[in-house]
């Protein structure tokens, strides 16, 4: 028998960096997934491995220490041990295992796929050890294996890949589901420059801290951008949702965390026809969106290809994690 889950990619439709600053975010599931499979073993090692990523590796639940593969197999592979791992801990049961991991997201492009990746292994692993865990724990051993891995994760990576949907999420607040009534699609276009979130989050600080009368306002009114986004989505309005992207792309642009690719691809998406466009996540290279209505996103994705960019078209996804088993 083996058990599988699979969960979605995240997108920060609105209000990255501000979130740090305990502005509102609207994030969304799309629906480029991570599928993990899990198979039992007689020992208390997990072998892992991913083709996307080139690597394998073994570790040791007895020890947790890893015990074969190079050293860039382990690093890549080690959060999805942290998963497994976590999920024995949170269940009180451990079994070695077989794990495979196959995604479809682009990893380290501000896509959540390393969260998408835990929230996958850990239900494909607690089906396995005969639980079927509802998403909200799943999303909670993932945010306690992500910790140990990325330090102080702010939880919306992998709320989104285990709930789905379109959420507001503020950080003192924790998350509101949004009922969208948009019908829309969205493109997603890698710039595939590689950029270091955590290096464009002390980029803004410290020009928050140079200028605060000057960059306070901007970010207090990207979470005014949220707030508004997320009426617009409950209401079905997506002229409304793609202005306002616009609207917070500049204001990106203004923290300095935009790039020259970045915004070719956001003008190129806009030419072509998209209602909003702006770069997603941290910035400085990685990825952004473009809003279109349906049918239009063929032509988007083109014009972002022509741009110099790698598009793909990803529709919202209401489905989170879904686990099942095969024979
Ligand atoms: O690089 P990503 O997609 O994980 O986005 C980071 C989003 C920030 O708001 C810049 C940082 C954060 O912790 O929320």
């Amino acid at each position: 028998m083996r058990y599988f889950a699979s969960s979605p990619a995240k997108c920060i439709m609105f209000g990255e960096h501000a979130v740090v600053y305990d502005e509102p975010a609207i994030v969304m599931a799309v629906g480029l997934r991570a599928k993990v499979g899990v198979s039992p073993r007689d020992d208390s090692l997990v072998k892992i491995s991913s083709r996307d990523l080139g690597a394998s590796a073994m570790f040791d639940l007895s020890s947790g220490k890893a015990v074969s593969g190079d050293q860039a197999s382990v690093e890549k592979l080690f959060p999805a041990y942290r998963a497994v791992e976590e999920t024995a801990k949170a269940l009180g049961k451990s079994r070695g295992a077989e794990v495979v991991i196959e995604s479809e997201i682009p990893p380290a492009a501000g896509l959540g796929s390393s969260a998408a990746v835990a929230v996958s292994t850990i239900a494909a692993y607690a089906r396995m050890l005969g639980e079927e865990l509802p998403p909200e724990r799943v999303s909670n051993i993932a945010y306690e294996a992500e910790k140990v891995v990325h330090g102080t994760p702010s939880g919306v990576d992998n709320t989104i890949s285990s709930i789905g949907g379109f959420i507001a999420f503020r950080r003192s607040e924790g998350w509101l589901r949004i009922e969208s009534k948009a019908d829309f699609e969205l493109v997603v276009g890698d710039t595939k420059i590689e950029r270091s979130t955590k290096e464009l989050v002390a980029k803004v600080r410290s020009l928050r801290e140079s200028f605060p009368d000057v960059i306070n306002p901007i970010i207090h009114a990207i979470g005014h951008i949220s707030i508004e986004a997320a009426k617009a989505l409950r209401e079905g309005d997506i002229e409304s949702v793609g202005r306002l992207m616009d609207v917070n792309h500049g204001a990106l642009w203004a923290l300095g965390v935009s790039h020259e690719a970045l915004d070719r691809l956001v003008y190129a998406a806009k030419k072509a026809g998209a209602l909003g466009a702006k770069l997603t996540g941290a910035g400085g290279g990685g990825c952004m969106i473009a809003l279109c209505r349906p049918g239009t996103a063929e032509a988007v994705a083109r014009a972002i290809r022509e741009a110099g960019g790698w598009p793909m078209v990803a529709k919202p996804s209401p489905q989170g994690v879904v686990s099942w088993e095969e024979v």
